[in-house]
């Protein structure tokens, strides 16, 4: 048995994963009121190989979160008109404004990860994007972001488990890309890319966190669980407590058969 199998038999009970979900779940409503009170701008970064989970974690994330707190950015591929600006630009436009919190799934790391592997830019513009993310970052901060980053990790035995479920899965199909089969045969491409990526954009003031991922359900308690532990929210308990008025007596409007 290989050492990420093995890892995979120790599963988390359902029962212990929907209570443990639900409390947390109930945490982020809090941390969503102090958000939009306090107008704290969040952004969280989601990164990590194909089928690492990151999709699934954000799904947990916003389930009962409001839209207009808490977006999703999972941009796509750039257009033509996108390449001919700064890098971060397109990236800029997403980012949270007082009161809103952002989840970005996959982010300007792209340039790290899947463009330096698959060669979508050229290794100067790598080696500039290296170079510029901790400054790019450092901008963010000092303007009062909280930023948090999140590698998700999966070994792989499991990514390309994952990826056989979605060829056969009917709901799951869309999941799997060109750049997926990829990542099955550049699996150390993309290690090395990471590598190097962690090297110069794993600082002080902007770390990353690992995700051991080959549990999903262990990899999404602890994602969510390290989110609110590492962000200063309270819970805002002034609000007005809100009832339900009584329902008026009938106007003696009949409802047509
Ligand atoms: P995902 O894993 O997000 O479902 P893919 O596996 O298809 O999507 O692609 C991985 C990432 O590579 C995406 O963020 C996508 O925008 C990016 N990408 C795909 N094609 C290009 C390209 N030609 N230039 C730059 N980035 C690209
Ligand atoms: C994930 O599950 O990690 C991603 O969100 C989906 C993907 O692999 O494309």
């Amino acid at each position: 048995m290989s050492e990420a199998s093995r890892f995979r038999t120790t599963k988390i009970p359902n029962k212990i994963y929907n209570a443990e979900l639900y409390r947390l779940q109930g945490e982020l409503g809090k941390l969503q009121v102090w958000v939009k009170e306090t107008g704290a701008r969040v952004v969280v970064v989601f990164e990590g190989r194909d089928a690492a989970g990151k999709g699934g974690t954000i799904k947990r994330i916003t389930e009962y979160l409001s839209p207009r707190v808490a977006r999703i950015a999972a941009l796509p591929a750039p257009t033509e008109r996108e390449k001919g600006q700064w890098y971060f630009q397109r990236y800029v436009q997403h980012l949270p404004a007082a009161g809103e919190m952002v989840l970005f799934d996959r982010s300007w790391y792209n340039r790290a990860g899947v463009e330096k592997v698959m060669g979508f830019c050229t290794p100067e513009e790598h080696k500039r994007f290296l170079r510029q993310c901790p400054i790019f970052e450092q901008m963010l901060i000092e303007d009062g972001v909280l930023l948090r980053k999140y590698w998700f990790s999966v070994s792989d035995d499991v990514q390309l488990e994952r990826f056989r479920k979605r060829l056969h899965d009917p709901l799951r199909q869309w999941k799997l890309s060109p750049i997926d089969l990829q990542s099955i045969t550049r699996w150390e491409d993309f290690s090395r890319a990471k590598d190097e990526m962690m090297v110069h954009t794993d600082t002080q003031i902007a770390p990353w966190h690992h995700v051991a991922s080959d549990s999903k359900k262990q990899a999404r308690l602890n994602m969510i669980h390290h989110l609110l532990d590492s962000l200063p929210y309270r819970e805002i308990e002034d609000r007005d407590k809100v009832e339900l008025p009584e329902r008026p007596a009938g106007t003696g409007y009949q409802r047509p058969p």
